[in-house]
C-alpha cells in the first residue's frame, strides 16, 4: 500500500532527525523532550538527504544539485518543456516536528511514484525539490535555497552566511557534499510551482476541513539585536549604578509584544511579533550582562502594515541608548513581503481536491514557506492539510495519516492537471 511506504518514510525521516533515535508512528508516542533537530550542517541532516536521495534514485529520478544545496530529482515528461516543480524542505527548527516540510518532500515524491505506477503519460516534466535551510535555523536567515533560486539573495551572500560556529554555508556544503553545479533559472526552466505542507495553524482542524488551498502567505522578517552594557558585579554595583544589558532586553521584549498587539487590535489580527531567541553573556547569576542578542520574528498579511511594526521595533531598540545608557545594534536578516499565490494553480488545486470530494477552504498562511520565494517567478501554490491542535514548530506536532493521504491525492492530481501543455 503506497501510504503505508509514505508512513515508513516519514516516521524514518523523524528517526533520522532526533538525537536519540525514536521512530514516532502514532500521536501518543510523541515526547516533547524528544523533537526534530535537523539544522543544516548536522548529521540528522546529512542522513536525510541521504535517504531521501536513496528514494529518488530508487524513484528512477535525475538527480541534481544547485551550489547552494538546493536538491532536485527529475522525471522527464512526453515533451521536453518547463516542468512542473514541488516540494519542500527537509531542515527543521530545533527540537521541531517531524511533518514540517518533510510532508512535502515525501508527498511530492510519493505523488511522482503513483504517476509512474499508473503510467500516467504527464507532458512536462516533474521536478521534486528539496529546498536548503528554509528553517533558517542554523545560518541565520530563513528560505536561503529558494530565495537564491527566485534571485531575492545572490549566491556570493548566500555561501558566505555564517553559523552560531562560524562555519560558512560554502564550507558546510563543501563537508556535506550535497552540492553541485547546476543553475536552475526559474523562469526558462519551471512552468510553475506546487508546495505541500501541514497547515501549522488550528484552522483547518478546528473546522474539519480535509484541505486548506492557500491564496497568500504572510510577510515576515526577522532582527538580530545586539545590546552593549557593562559588565559588572552582581552583589557591588548599586541599583542606581548599573548599565544591565538583560534588564534593557526585558524592557524590548515587552514593548515588541505590546506593538504587535495593538497592531493584531487594530487590523486582523494577522501582525505577530516575538523575541524567540536570548543570548545572555556572560549569562551568569553573579554578573551584570555584558551583551545581550536577541532574535525577534515579525510578521502581517499587509506589508505596509508590516513596515510600521517593524519601525516602531526598530524605534524601541533605539529608545533603550537613552532609558538604560546601552549602545545597540539592530540587523534585519531577512524580509519577505507578502506573497499572493496565482488564481491559476490556486484553482486547479481547488478543482482537483473537489473531484476527490475532500472539503477545502481558501486560506491565508501564517507561517513561511518556500513557494512564497518561487511564487515572485513562476505561478505558485499550496496544498495544506490539518495539523491536529494547530501545534507546529514543536515535537508535539502532529498530522493524520489519513489527512497526509488526502494532501497526497490531491496533488497529484493536481500534478497531472499542471503538466499538461496549454
Ligand atoms: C517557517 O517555518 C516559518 O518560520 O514560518
Ligand atoms: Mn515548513
Ligand atoms: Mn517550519
Amino acid at each position: 500500500m503506497s501510504l503505508e511506504r509514505v508512513r515508513k518514510e516519514v516516521v524514518e525521516l523523524g528517526r533520522l532527525g532526533r538525537r536519540e533515535p525514536v521512530a514516532v508512528h502514532r500521536a501518543e508516542g510523541l515526547d516533547p523532550s524528544k523533537g526534530i533537530f535537523r539544522l543544516e550542517g548536522t548529521r540528522q541532516m546529512t542522513d536525510a538527504r541521504e535517504f531521501v536521495l536513496g528514494l529518488m534514485r530508487k524513484a528512477g529520478l535525475e538527480i541534481r544539485f544547485d551550489r547552494v544545496g538546493n536538491m532536485f530529482g527529475r522525471r522527464q515528461g512526453r515533451v521536453s518543456a518547463r516542468a512542473v516543480m514541488s516540494g519542500s524542505h527537509l531542515d527543521s527548527v530545533a527540537n521541531g516536528g517531524q511533518f514540517d516540510g518533510v510532508v512535502g518532500v515525501v508527498g511530492g515524491l510519493e505523488a511522482v511514484r503513483r504517476l509512474a505506477e499508473e503510467g500516467y503519460p504527464h507532458e512536462r516534466p516533474i521536478e521534486i525539490a528539496v529546498f536548503f535551510g528554509e528553517e533558517g535555523s542554523a545560518f541565520g536567515r530563513g528560505a536561503i535555497g529558494s530565495a537564491v533560486l527566485a534571485g531575492m539573495l545572490s549566491q556570493a551572500d548566500a555561501l558566505n552566511l555564517t553559523d552560531e560556529n562560524g562555519t560558512s554555508l560554502r564550507e558546510t556544503l563543501r563537508w556535506s557534499g550535497h552540492v553541485g553545479d547546476l543553475e536552475m533559472q526559474l523562469a526558462d526552466d519551471v512552468a510553475c510551482f506546487v508546495e505541500l505542507h501541514v497547515e501549522q495553524g488550528s484552522r483547518l482542524y478546528n473546522t474539519r476541513t480535509r484541505i486548506g488551498v492557500v491564496d497568500r502567505v504572510i510577510g515576515s522578517s526577522w532582527l538580530s539585536i545586539v545590546i552593549t552594557g557593562q559588565q559588572n558585579h552582581a552583589g557591588t554595583t548599586p541599583m542606581s549604578e548599573r548599565t544591565d544589558a538583560l534588564v534593557s532586553a526585558a524592557d524590548l521584549i515587552l514593548q515588541v509584544k505590546r506593538y504587535a498587539e495593538t497592531m493584531a487590535r487594530q487590523y486582523d489580527g494577522s501582525a505577530v511579533a516575538t523575541v524567540g531567541r536570548l543570548k545572555a553573556f556572560p549569562n551568569a547569576p553573579n554578573v551584570l550582562s555584558e551583551t545581550v542578542e536577541l532574535g525577534v520574528d515579525v510578521r502581517e498579511m499587509v506589508d505596509e502594515r508590516m513596515e510600521i511594526l517593524m519601525n516602531q521595533i526598530l524605534d524601541a531598540v533605539s529608545g533603550l541608548g537613552g532609558r538604560y545608557q546601552v549602545s545597540t545594534e539592530a540587523v534585519v536578516r531577512h524580509k519577505f513581503g507578502v506573497a499572493d499565490l496565482s488564481p491559476t494553480v490556486v484553482g486547479t488545486i481547488e478543482r482537483c481536491a473537489c473531484r476527490l470530494r475532500l472539503t477545502t477552504s481558501r486560506i491565508h498562511s501564517h507561517a513561511g514557506h518556500d513557494a512564497m520565494n518561487l511564487a515572485r517567478i513562476v505561478p505558485a501554490g499550496m496544498i495544506f492539510i490539518p495539523s491536529q491542535q494547530g501545534i507546529s514548530h514543536s515535537p508535539m506536532e502532529w498530522s493524520d495519516w489519513s489527512d497526509i493521504e488526502a494532501g497526497i491525492r490531491v496533488l497529484t492530481e493536481t500534478l497531472k492537471d499542471l503538466s499538461r501543455l496549454e
